[in-house]
Order: C-alpha cells, then sequence, then structure tokens
C-alpha cells in the first residue's frame, strides 16, 4: 500500500503514541519500512526532542487515512488468524466497518450466519434492526463503525467462549485504540462484560456509566435480544436517545 509521503511524520507520531500506550511496536515496524523511513533506533538523538504529542485525537484527513489503512492492515491479519477453534467455520471473518474517524463505536457479539456470508457485521435481522434504530437517531451505518468481540462466526450463533474472546481481544483493543471513539455502545452482555471487566447482568449494567480505559461505554440490550424480547424495545430506545444527547452534546 502507497502512503502519501506527507503524512509520514504525523503517522509516525501518531504510532508513537499508541506504542506509548502500550500498543504493541508491530504497526511502527512495518509502517517504517513500508513508508521507506529510517527506523527510530537509527537516528542521531536531536538537542531537543519532540515534544510529547497531545493525546487528543486528530482528525485530520491525513490522519483518517492513516488510521484506515492501520485498519486494513489488521484486517488482513484477522483474515488468516488461527489463534482459536472458530477459524475451522468460518467462511469469512468479519472485522468490521464504518467511519474509521467515527465518534461512536458499537460493539456485538459475534457473526452470524449473514455475517460470516458476507464478511460484514450485523447484516442480517438483528443488524437490520439495528440500521433503524440508528436512524431513528439521525445515524446512518456509515457514520458509525460498527465491529464485534469475536471476528469468527461461533457455531450455532452460540455465545463466544471465554477462550475464544481472549484469543480476539488484542484485534479488537487495537481497534479501539485506533478508532479513539467519543463513546462505546456495548451491544449485549458479552460485549458489556468484557469492557467493563464485569459478570454483572445486562439489565444492571444498562442502569449506570461506565468507561473503558476513560472512554465512556453506553450498555444496552443487543439487537437480537430486542427481536426476541419486544418488551426490552421501550428501554432500548431510552439507551440510544441518551446516545443521541451525547453525541448531539
Ligand atoms: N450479532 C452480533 O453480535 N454481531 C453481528 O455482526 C450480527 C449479529
Amino acid at each position: 500500500m502507497a502512503f502519501p509521503q506527507e503524512i509520514v511524520p504525523e503517522l509516525i507520531s501518531y504510532l508513537k503514541n499508541l506504542e506509548r500506550r502500550g500498543i504493541k511496536s508491530l504497526y511502527l515496524d512495518a509502517a517504517t519500512s513500508e513508508l521507506n523511513v529510517e527506523p527510530e533506533s537509527s537516528r542521531v538523538t536531536p538537542d531537543h526532542p519532540e515534544p510529547e504529542p497531545k493525546d487528543t485525537p486528530v482528525a485530520t484527513p491525513a490522519a483518517t487515512a492513516s488510521v484506515a489503512g492501520l485498519l486494513a492492515e489488521l484486517e488482513t491479519k484477522v483474515k488468516v488468524c488461527t489463534e482459536c477453534g472458530l477459524h475451522e467455520g468460518r467462511t469469512n471473518s468479519v472485522f468490521g466497518t464504518g467511519d474509521p474517524a467515527t465518534k461512536v463505536l458499537f460493539i456485538g457479539e459475534g457473526p452470524g450466519r449473514d455475517e460470516d456470508i458476507q464478511g460484514l457485521p450485523f447484516v442480517g435481522r438483528s443488524g437490520q434492526l439495528l440500521t433503524k434504530i440508528l436512524a431513528a437517531i439521525d445515524l446512518e451505518r456509515k457514520d458509525v463503525y460498527i465491529t464485534n468481540m469475536v471476528k469468527c462466526r461461533p457455531p450455532n450463533n452460540r455465545d463466544p467462549q471465554e477462550n475464544e474472546v481472549r484469543c480476539c481481544e488484542q484485534y479488537l483493543k487495537v481497534q479501539i485504540d485506533l478508532i479513539k471513539p467519543r463513546i462505546i455502545c456495548a451491544l449485549g452482555r458479552i460485549a458489556a462484560q468484557w469492557l467493563l471487566d464485569k459478570t454483572t447482568s445486562l439489565g444492571e449494567m444498562r442502569k449506570s456509566e461506565h468507561a473503558y480505559r476513560g472512554i465512556p461505554v453506553l450498555v444496552t440490550y443487543h439487537p437480537a435480544a430486542l427481536l426476541r424480547n419486544p418488551g426490552l424495545k421501550k428501554a432500548a430506545w431510552e439507551d440510544f436517545k441518551r446516545l443521541r444527547d451525547i453525541l448531539t452534546d
């Protein structure tokens, strides 16, 4: 993939920032070799080192393009991932889609049958409901980013198991760090419990405010739960109105 040279300094500084926050140097190494720039270690230390880049995300077109590039690079790794047994049954992995510069990241559980076939998240019945709910709060799918806890379909749509979530969390963590959403919306218990590191019920979690590494987390019902139990729709609608208010603040 060719990167425009003018974004190189900004990209390197961004990647260094990610590294300082615990993200592995893998991408920095990959990017520096691909960009044909000198690796950090071979440079002479300047008398006046660069100031620490601020943590504030810079949603310039160049930064957005570099995040999109890094997400695409990560997606290629997910496509060939064999870290847990779920890869054996996959037709396609489902990495996630949407705007890398979005304010809101939705995290579901794992791909179902339709998602496995299409390689895209939330495209089946649950996804159609999610799309309608988003429209009701004036959001289009292209404005948000949607992904899942696990990137390969659990057989017969069972819940992802603990070890599968643990194998796959490395990808989700990088997605969150790259996208840096203003808020994360956890769709259902599996995503909420992982993000909040709790074993509390969804009903309890959705009543309180939470954060994942400083990013506010709004917990709501999974769209599949709303299809199974339409009685939950009223409560879910309250959650999505809260999300709309947060995003328009
Ligand atoms: N359910 C999920 O949790 N994710 C999808 O992508 C589809 C259904």
